[in-house]
């Protein structure tokens, strides 16, 4: 076993609190829900039992309505904020009120077919149920054009948090009832790489909109201050409905297969809405003002993953790529340099997070793009050797950024990025 193998094994078995995995100590001392879906790939390497389980402790804390959250606070710690008493949630166990991205159906079948695809597996069936539970609930509380996209309703629903692409809509939320705060997350890490006071603010105060209506989803869809069309959940959620039918079909679970191949359909066709002819890209777009973001971001190239796309849209697509090499020494970065905003070591504005490459790499090999996911593999373990395993690397000098021990990059080291392909 190399070292770096050793090494993140160890960061891992560091972050687990007892059938959950913090992201990273100090800073995220919570489960975070679509880490631990990546971080399940990552023990499912040395220990199956555990990947299931990161799942099933995750899947612990869904509501009723269907909706996974984003965070589960299994145990307070005053060294977060906002931690559960800030959110007022009123569930068992504690958790925030908004979710994250949609990738857990894909991991679930990921980890399934490693085990031989048996269609009476319990464990899979079990997360089939939550997950489909999860979806039905985007389509319900999410989808306000009806067109199979996803909205969000607060920036950190997207894991992108700090993106560009929320500026403009970020700047319209009414920050003046946000009274006094601690923020902790400066605490721990450099505050240059950390959103600025002002963005700080406007979470806070979409936060604070769902809590005074007392979680309501359909308040808060209809009318609630953000409400963007995120390209990355768009994209990953119509991955995770053909994923979620893959599973179907193995289970002849007949009526869900008719309820999802509409659903795909409905999702392939709205796409279109996202494209932004003059950056050649898909991009965020704000439902409320339908304005497009027009921002390159590594979630745009997310559409081979999702499966979608003529082939001019693609081409376009990897010209895109081809031009990032002109300023980028590794792929795939957050934000194409030379954006507005563009910034390579603050978050979500420039910094690689090796689980969005991951998810990029995967959709380019399904594609036959294999050259260009090589790349991407290579230039990820690159950043790891030099930097060792942090939660963001710059994109122009490889160096690490964000906190350090991350569980989900050691999980991309393990199953992913150490091993030279997709396997
Ligand atoms: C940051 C990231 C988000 C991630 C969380 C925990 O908030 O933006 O994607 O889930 O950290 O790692």
């Amino acid at each position: 076993m190399t070292d770096l193998n050793a090494q993140a094994r160890d960061i891992l078995i560091r972050n687990d609190r007892g059938g959950y995995t913090v992201p990273t100590h100090g800073l995220y001392p919570y489960q975070w829900n679509w880490d631990s879906a990546f971080v399940a790939l990552g023990f499912a390497e040395f220990d199956r039992d555990r990947a299931w389980q990161e799942i099933e402790t995750l899947i612990s804390g869904q509501w009723d309505d269907g909706m996974i959250p984003h965070i589960i606070f299994h145990k307070d710690d005053p060294g977060y904020f906002p931690g559960p008493s800030v959110w007022a949630t009123g569930k068992t166990p504690a958790t925030s009120g908004i979710t994250q991205p949609p990738v857990l159906a894909t991991i679930v079948r990921k980890l399934w077919e490693d085990e031989g695809a048996d269609p009476t597996h319990s464990r899979m069936r079990r997360l089939y149920d939550a997950c489909l539970k999860s979806h039905r609930w985007f389509h319900v509380f999410r989808d306000p054009k009806a067109n199979g996209l996803v909205m969000v309703t607060h920036n950190w629903e997207t894991g992108r948090d700090n993106s560009s692409e929320w500026d403009d809509a970020l700047a319209r939320v009414d920050t003046s009832n946000v009274g006094d705060y601690q923020r902790r997350d400066t605490g721990h890490v450099d505050a240059a790489m950390r959103p600025t006071q002002n963005e700080y603010d406007r979470y806070v105060a979409i936060l604070q909109f769902g809590r005074n209506c007392g979680w309501n989803h359909r308040e808060i869809a209809d009318n609630g201050p953000f409400r963007m069309i995120d390209v990355g959940m768009s994209m990953e959620l119509l991955r995770a409905n053909r994923d979620l039918l893959a599973m179907a079909k193995a289970m002849g679970d007949a009526a869900v297969i008719v309820e999802l191949e509409a659903r795909i359909a409905l999702s392939e066709k709205g796409m279109d809405w996202l494209w932004n002819e003059e950056a050649g890209a898909y991009c965020s777009r704000d439902a409320t003002t339908d304005q497009s973001s027009g921002l390159v971001t590594n979630a745009s190239f997310l559409a081979f993953y999702a499966g979608v796309g003529n082939s001019t849209q693609r081409a376009r697509l990897i010209a895109a790529l081809e031009r990032i090499t002109g300023s980028a020494t590794y792929l795939v970065p957050s934000l194409e340099a030379g954006s507005r905003a563009y910034d390579h070591k603050r978050y979500w504005r420039g910094p690689i997070w090796l689980v969005v490459s991951y998810m990029v790499a995967q959709g380019l090999v399904e594609a036959g793009h294999n050259a260009w996911a090589d790349r991407i593999c290579s230039d990820s373990a690159r950043l790891i050797e030099k930097s060792g395993f942090y939660e963001s690397f710059s994109p122009e000098d490889g160096s690490g950024s964000g906190g350090p021990d991350f569980s989900w990059t050691a999980a991309m080291w393990l199953a992913w990025c150490s091993k030279g392909d997709m396997a």
